[in-house]
């Protein structure tokens, strides 16, 4: 690699190294920032909104019956049916279709909900046309995104994140949009229950989850795909912001949403390049969720990107190319949001000689011939990328277990968290990476306790239709 190329890389590289120290520091900041966001009702760019998700116990296996669970979080609308069987198994049938790009931005929150009732709709009809009329069907709505919860079917869009932008959508109630719009199609669908994917997440662990085989208590419910996202079950008296009058008498406690995408908005200590900057500055929810941005699949593929144009404009890479185009770069690589992490994880394991793999990803994903020097930057810069999302995603985790540890002081059990995701599950070596930075943190001094991560399958389908058992 010419020298200069080389030192500009490794300049790079060394910013997206994370640190022991910083970790720790972060978490701590995490922590902190948890008790600022159960402290305050109305929310603020400030501090992670800790949503209370009116879900007051977390399953234990011996739920039964019948229910529908429809999920918006992403790309995909999935519309499944859960028999829950009572022994920690279940059977799903499920639907899927993406979501037309037009109805994420440029449309409105009737066209978007139509939509999704159609789908339940045309779900029932393949599945459950032998339901009887009279039995209405419990739904429970997973729905993804921030929002203002105030009882288990009842809750208010705060913003939207992952590329949706329907401002008329904002501050109404996303279970009347549904049900109003089932209504209209004369659906037999009670929408009984809202919850975020996170804590159908938690609740889908849970109940999978058999702590005599398993000898772990399942603590937290997360997400590390599109987006990230955690939500665990705290001790009543430590949400002050919680109204107990609409509690149940006997409840000790209750599952919050963190939407921990949403930590240190304020940059108070997350690490920041310029390249976040930019990357911030193309989005539709500029200044939020900046935790997120640094994390999780929607993100990755365009942070690479993003450098790699930084590179080129320093006159770098691509010259040659640039060039022979008569003074132009491939489109698909000089606009945003082109690039999958999918593709990005190709990118980060290819061990073919020169990298020729990866230079065929390029030529078909992004129609960008590269030179074998070009392939190597690509590779060290996404696996920078890549782990400083893995290592950063360990700071909620340590900061959530370090806080409920003392709850399970009598109990002998280790902790584990239900994780679901496209990165978690499938990006090379991420799981290894938050290992090892929950390793350095080490949350749990002293105690010979330790964390496993488990991937929830499914866990916003079951979770939902556990939320909507609870009703
Ligand atoms: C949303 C969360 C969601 C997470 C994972 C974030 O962008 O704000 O509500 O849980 O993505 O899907």
């Amino acid at each position: 690699m010419n020298s200069e190329l080389e030192k500009v890389v490794n300049e790079i590289v060394e910013q997206f190294k994370v640190e022991k120290e910083f970790l720790c520091k972060a978490t701590q900041s995490f922590v902190d920032s948890m008790d600022t966001g159960l402290k305050h009702d109305k929310s603020s760019r400030d501090f992670m909104p800790m949503i209370p998700a009116y879900v007051t116990s977390i399953p234990n296996g011996k739920e039964t019956g019948l229910f529908l669970a429809a999920d918006l979080g992403g790309t995909n609308f999935r519309v499944c049916s859960i028999k829950l069987n009572g022994d920690h198994t279940f059977a799903m049938e499920q639907s899927k279709a993406e979501i037309p790009r037009d109805l994420m931005k440029n449309s409105t929150a009737d066209e978007l909900f139509s939509y999704l009732a159609k789908k339940v709709k045309a779900f029932l009809c393949e599945y459950h046309s032998d339901v009887e009329d009279e039995e209405k069907l419990k739904l429970g709505f997973t729905f993804s995104f921030p929002v203002n919860q105030t009882a288990i079917n009842r809750g208010t869009l705060m913003r939207w994140t992952k590329g949706f932008d329907l401002p008329d959508c904002v501050d109404k109630d996303v279970v009347e949009l549904l049900q109003s719009n089932l209504d209209k199609l004369e659906t037999n669908v009670h929408v009984a229950a809202l919850a975020n994917d996170t804590v159908g997440t938690l609740l889908a662990r849970a109940y999978a989850n058999n702590p005599e085989e398993t000898k772990s208590n399942t603590v937290i419910g997360c997400i590390f795909g599109t987006g990230t996202n955690g939500a665990y079950f705290e001790s009543l008296e430590n949400i002050p912001k919680l109204d107990l009058s609409t509690v149940p008498k006997d409840a000790a406690g209750m599952v919050i949403n963190t939407e921990w995408g949403s930590f240190d908005n304020l940059l108070q200590v997350l690490p920041t390049s310029v390249y976040d900057e930019i990357l911030d500055s193309e989005t539709s929810n500029k200044g939020f969720h900046l935790f997120e941005k640094r994390i999780s699949g929607m993100f990755l593929g365009e942070l690479l990107r993003v450098i790699l144009i930084d590179l080129f404009e320093r006159g770098l890479i691509f010259q040659d190319l640039y060039k022979s185009r008569g003074g132009s770069l491939p489109h698909r690589l000089s606009e945003p949001w082109q690039l999958s992490s999918e593709v990005l994880s190709y990118l980060q394991i290819d061990d073919s000689t020169d990298l020729k793999m990866s230079g065929l990803i390029m030529e078909n994903v992004l129609r960008l011939p590269t030179n074998s020097e070009e392939r190597l930057v690509i590779q060290k810069i996404t696996q920078a990328v890549a782990s400083r999302a893995a290592h950063l995603s360990a700071i909620p985790l340590a900061a959530i277990v370090q806080r409920v540890a003392p709850t399970y002081k009598d109990d002998e059990n280790d902790f584990e968290v239900g994780c679901d995701g496209s990165v978690v599950e499938f990006y090379p070596g991420f799981q290894a990476n938050i290992k090892e930075a929950l390793q350095l943190i080490d949350p749990l001094k002293g105690s010979k306790k330790k964390i496993h991560l488990r991937i929830a399958k499914d866990g916003s389908g079951v979770g939902a239709a556990l939320c909507a058992a609870t009703t």
